[in-house]
């Protein structure tokens, strides 16, 4: 969470800094603020607000800045409330600093440096600059080095000493930091994103080093004071993140572009209908050695992970757990060699996962890893990485990372089931052939939109929703009821159908709408039977189903005809729907879909 840039070069800073943060804003978009070092003067001034980066542009443009060296920062607030005090960059002596992270012992810090009554924000970060400034006497290396050794907690600092003027540091603990040379000056940021337009070569710094950037080059130094050399990697994918193309919001434009990414993804992943992971490097022996597998995510990727859950047990006959990765470690996990651990990130930074996994590999477990954002830090941690390459997730809600999770789970379990001689070849080969009739039944769904729209009107002044469906179905309306509350704010639970009736019944009143999916031929009658259950106590139903269902259920609800694919991929079909559902709930009611209230893209705290 929070988003950092820093440049330092020959060029005018201000645009570099603003356009940069409206880059980054998804990662946090409660407060901006952006601190430059006059060229003529050489002193640094800070800008900043709560709100958007739009209202630091306007902050901004009433002020003379001249200016080619400056730092920036888009807020997630974790300490002190929203307001402009709180946004960041925060002073205190000689230090100007930009953070992202928590820093635990704030308080302890601010006794033990007697800060009462010095301070102007809430922050653990302003503490952090004084803790900076204190350890401070002229060399920035061993300042920076003896302060961190002082902080506890999760951090990226970018830092600017008044009396180096023009010369930027970080330094960085778990929170990511990527930085580059470019032809006219070198810049960092939270992550590639905010560069890219300026170079195809970035590193990203290792924990516990040091970087100086000044206006011709950069050095990185570990914690010895030795300088070290960056290991650079090329930005190999698209960056033309800032175009809507049309949409009105990013969440749309991405639900749309979802059978290609799977048709792709499925291309890319099979050789001859075979699912195929050779080319990332993901070994065979990996699969059919492990002898149980734990996944570990959050989210929507938790979601995915339910359904790669059901799909591995069912096809490969593997033993497979998922896991809250924020829970994961203080539940006691029983994690041996025999393992294989399966992270699951679209932004592959999301600290409860990559921490979980840490923890898991430390047991013993074999670290696989099923990512977007390639080069991120759970990429890193992982023996073996599956790219979705779903291209760049602007919107805050998942949709075409969460239904390429599901391809590649799809595929995994496949393989995995092949590989440990549960399918035959032509079994595994069929199954492929039906995963490839998918992009086209996604397509068949966003052509009838307007039908999802008309529903979605339905539902707006709801306060309460619940979202049932059986086995696959209800993993998939774990996501569908996450997606709803997440855009629309309106209260929505999941639940298992055949639970209702142990509690969830009683709150089936006159009119509750009740959003169900059914999808798997094997549980239809007992799935009807539970939607009439919630039907005859006055519940308005929707129903989601393929054709044939909807016959069987009778036609008195209001209903959506899925098309239909083989009932182990329905998942991937039932949740565009579901996505398009929650997204006219929210455009409808007027609201910012690509930034809900807050949340942010990128969750890089605990
Ligand atoms: O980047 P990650 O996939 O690790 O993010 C995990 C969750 O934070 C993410 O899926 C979140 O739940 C989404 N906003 C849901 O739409």
């Amino acid at each position: 969470m929070c988003g950092i840039i820093g440049y330092t070069g020959k060029k005018k800073v201000k645009d570099i800094l603003l356009n940069g943060l409206e880059l980054l804003e998804y990662r946090g978009y409660d407060s901006a603020g952006v601190a430059v070092v006059d060229e003529k003067t050489k002193e640094t001034s800070v800008y900043k607000c709560a709100g958007r980066v739009a209202d630091l542009r306007a902050v901004c443009k009433k002020q003379e800045i001249e200016a080619t060296c400056g730092i920036g920062h888009t807020r997630w607030a974790t300490h002190g409330g929203v307001n402009d005090d709180n946004a960041h960059p925060h002073c205190f002596g000689k230090v100007t600093l930009v953070h992202n992270g928590i820093i635990e012992n704030y308080r302890e810090l601010a006794v033990e440096y007697a800060l009462e009554g010095k301070l102007h924000s809430d922050t653990d970060t302003e503490i952090a600059a004084a803790v900076f400034d204190h350890f401070y006497e002229g060399d920035p290396i061993a300042g920076i080095k003896n302060a961190v050794d002082k902080l506890k907690g999760t951090f990226a600092f970018v830092i600017m000493f008044a009396d180096r003027p023009e010369t930027i540091y970080s330094v960085r603990n778990v929170s990511p930091i990527v930085a580059a040379k470019t032809p006219e000056g070198t810049m960092l940021a939270s992550d590639v994103t905010a560069i890219g337009g300026y170079t195809k070569q970035y590193f990203a710094v290792p924990e516990y080093h040091i970087l100086e950037m000044t206006k011709e080059e950069l050095h990185l130094f570990d914690f010895d004071g030795k300088e070290v050399k960056p290991s650079y990697v090329e930005i190999d994918f698209a960056l033309n993140v800032s175009e809507k193309e049309g949409f009105p919001f990013y969440m749309e434009k991405e639900i749309a572009e979802q059978p290609g990414v799977i048709a792709d993804l499925i291309a890319g992943k099979t050789k001859e209908d075979l699912p195929d992971f050779t080319e990332e490097g993901v070994a065979d022996q990996l699969l059919y050695e492990c002898e149980n597998v734990t996944i570990v995510a959050c989210g929507s990727a938790m979601h995915a992970g339910l359904l790669g859950q059901s799909l591995m047990k069912s096809l490969a006959k593997v033993p497979v757990t998922v896991e809250l990765a924020s829970e994961f470690m203080y539940s006691d996990p029983v994690i041996t060699n025999q393992t294989l651990v399966i992270a699951v990130s679209q932004s592959g930074e999301t600290i409860d996962t990559l921490e979980a996994l840490k923890y898991a590999k430390a047991q013993g477990a074999k670290a696989l890893s099923i990512i977007n954002v390639r080069g991120s830090s759970i990429a890193r941690e992982s023996e073996a990485v599956i790219y979705t390459n779903a291209g760049p997730e602007i919107a805050v809600a998942s949709t075409k990372a969460y239904t390429s999770q599901l391809a590649v789970f799809c595929l995994l379990a496949l393989r995995m089931a092949y590989v440990r001689g549960k399918l035959s070849l032509d079994e595994t080969k069929n199954y492929v052939r039906e995963l490839k009739k998918v992009p086209d039944a996604m397509k068949e769904i966003l052509g009838e939109k307007e039908k999802i729209h008309h529903i979605a009107d339905g539902i707006l002044e709801a306060k309460d929703i619940f979202m049932i469906g059986r086995g696959l179905d209800y993993a998939i309306m774990m996501e569908g009821s996450l997606k709803l509350k997440e855009v629309s704010y309106i209260h929505s639970e999941a639940y298992a159908s055949g639970e209702l009736k142990h509690g969830p019944l009683a709150l089936i009143t006159s009119h509750t709408p009740v959003i169900a999916v059914a999808t798997q031929e094997k549980l239809l009658s007992k799935e009807v039977s539970n939607i009439r259950e919630v039907k005859s106590r006055g519940a308005d139903v929707v129903l989601f189903a393929k054709e044939r269902i909807l016959k069987e259920a009778g036609r008195e609800y209001m209903s959506f005809a899925l098309p239909d694919v083989k009932d182990e991929f329905m998942c991937l079909v039932a949740a565009v729907a579901l996505q398009l559902l929650a997204y006219y709930v929210s455009s409808d009611k007027g609201f910012d879909v690509d930034k809900p209230r807050n949340l942010a893209k990128v969750v890089t705290v605990e």
